[in-house]
């Protein structure tokens, strides 16, 4: 085969990183861009944590796992993850049926060390469950992946037997994974070779690898399998993941593209779509990318040295191995000003990738010729932090209206805020603190009142030059809801949502972003009764701070 399918992580094992927890609707909006960038398989998450995660999986199965996107001949196959229980698998195959291609991933460790202290299981016990659980995930489904959980740690010897009775159980895939990131790529690409050698009816199923990054050679490593003879690879975007995280997506693809002489392999990914998909999943965590970042980088294709940008001039060959455009990165700016038409912009999106609806367009074409009056030249990048800003946001419980700051070296930084809320009711509230960007959040939260821990906040400039818009990501903890919410969920991770907000002023941007976040926060359970009572006594939980105003006429 000279093809390596792409089966994308970024909702389970991207999602299960630290703050990169994503809402429903963003985990389906993400799976519609991972099928527009022709990922073969979608692991949409792991359905057995919680009803919630179930929920979504359904959701993208359905939605997402029957529809063929452009350039594909199938859907992309949706894969649920389950632990080697009977129980995660009827949770997992419950998801992912809808789909028009399901497939149950299940793993099991097979490392002394997880064996001996994590399993407590002796390593018969083990082969005898992955048998019983493979054969249990074939009752209901024709393809089944297994993973022997730190395979990269595991005895070879075993890890052959394991994987020989796991083929003969039903599996259609072996997934490999590096769980710890301990290996080297000679000695992952040397595990993935003794695989191929020593396991007897490894050449009918697909080999898979899964790396993680902890020492940094997740792609290397990936690729060392991949030449070994793996035909999958497991990867995120950005790259995303446990720890360290996992392989990224957009490493490997781009290797095997630019790199086709010395791999001699395909994928059906459509790599126009890479920047745009990289944009969504950061936006969505609160996960900024940092700007050497291989591929999607802000950096990626800058040339900033003297003699690097001579070369250039004279042929890019010099210092640009891809183009950005391969990416779907765009050097054009945009020329259209504050006298453009609706129909331009309708069509530069187009061409970006965004086909909004009537109303979509019409608040987009708005927040468009308010930036024209503020900013001389907008490129893409400011197109795309603007659609990013107005529409891929959570449903509004608070809106901003206004804000007005007061800030410097002298006096105390103050900032008066003017909210809309459930009901449609208006709040304006003034706070001091140690910026203006505390003294705004310190009079959101007067007025939403929903407790939280800020635990990240970062800008960046969207394009350069002074006139810059800003993006904002954030990252928050509820501090009420979490009891409730996680006792049903089997993994009880803190409850964090990202937020993301663009503007040309930083303040404003800081403000949408957080909002962004605490409208996430609002919108689980828990937390919506709180809001709902907000709009009858002007904020929830500091009723009397707040100020209701009346809605203007
Ligand atoms: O890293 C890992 O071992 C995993 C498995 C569940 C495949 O994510
Ligand atoms: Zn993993």
């Amino acid at each position: 085969m000279d093809q390596v399918r792409i089966f994308d992580t970024t909702l389970r094992d991207g999602e299960q990183s630290p703050g990169a927890m994503m809402t429903s609707s963003e985990k389906l909006e993400v799976a519609r861009a991972l099928s527009r960038l022709r990922v073969n398989v979608i692991e949409a998450g792991f359905p057995a944590a919680s009803p919630d995660d179930l929920n979504a999986v359904q959701r993208i199965a359905e939605e997402v796992g029957n529809i063929t996107s452009e350039g594909q001949d199938q859907a992309p196959i949706i894969c649920g993850l389950a632990r080697a229980h009977s129980a995660d698998i009827d949770a997992a195959w419950k998801a992912v049926e809808p789909a028009a291609r399901p497939r149950i991933h299940t793993f099991l460790a097979t490392s002394e060390i997880h064996m001996k202290h994590k399993l407590r299981m002796d390593p018969e016990e083990v082969i005898e469950r992955v048998i019983e659980m493979v054969q249990y995930a074939r009752s209901f489904c024709d393809d089944v992946e297994f993973s022997p959980e730190d395979a990269g740690r595991s005895d070879p010897d075993f890890l052959y037997v394991v994987l020989e009775e796991a083929i003969k159980a039903g599996a259609t895939t072996l997934n490999i994974p590096d769980t710890v990131g301990y290996t080297t790529p000679n000695e992952f690409g040397g595990i993935i070779a003794g695989i191929v050698e020593h396991v007897p009816g490894v050449e009918d199923v697909i080999l898979s690898v899964h790396c993680h990054d902890d020492l940094g050679l997740a792609t290397a490593n990936t690729l060392a399998g991949i030449q070994a003879g793996a035909r999958q690879a497991e990867v995120t975007i950005n790259g995303i993941g446990e720890r360290a995280g996992n392989t990224s997506l957009e490493e490997v693809v781009m290797a095997l593209h630019t790199r086709r002489p010395v791999f001699s392999l395909s994928t059906d990914i459509d790599t126009t779509q890479i920047s745009r998909v990289s944009k969504l999943v950061s936006n969505y965590t609160g996960i900024m990318v940092p700007p050497n970042k291989a591929i999607v980088g802000a950096n990626a294709f800058a040339h900033e040295a003297g003699i690097h940008q001579d070369g250039m001039l004279k042929n890019e060959l010099t210092y640009e191995i891809m183009r950005p455009e391969t990416v779907g990165l765009t050097q054009s700016t945009l020329v259209l000003g504050k006298h453009s038409g609706r129909h331009a912009f309708k069509v530069r999106l187009k061409e970006l990738g965004y086909e909004l609806g009537d109303d979509d367009l019409a608040r987009a074409f708005r927040r468009f010729k308010s930036l024209a009056d503020k900013k001389k030249v907008i490129t893409d990048a400011d197109l795309e932090a603007l659609v990013a800003d107005e529409l891929y946001q959570p449903p509004e419980v608070f809106a901003l209206e206004g804000l007005q700051v007061v800030c410097g070296t002298m006096g105390m930084p103050t900032a008066t805020v003017r909210l809309s809320g459930p009901g449609d009711t208006r709040y304006v509230q003034a706070a001091i603190g140690t910026g203006p960007v505390d003294a705004a959040y310190k009079a959101v939260d007067e007025i939403v009142g929903a407790s939280n821990v800020l635990l990240e906040f970062s800008v960046n400039a969207v394009t350069e030059g002074i006139d810059a818009q800003g993006e904002v990501a954030v990252r928050i903890q509820g501090e009420d809801a979490p009891d409730a919410l996680n006792a049903q969920r089997e993994t009880s991770r803190p409850r964090t949502y990202g937020g993301y907000g663009a503007d040309t002023d930083i303040i404003v941007a800081s403000v949408k972003a957080y909002l962004s976040a605490l409208n996430k926060l609002l919108a689980e359970e828990g937390y919506r009764s709180e809001a709902e009572s907000a709009a009858q006594v002007g904020g929830a939980g500091k009723a009397e701070a707040a100020v209701p105003v009346e809605a203007p006429k």
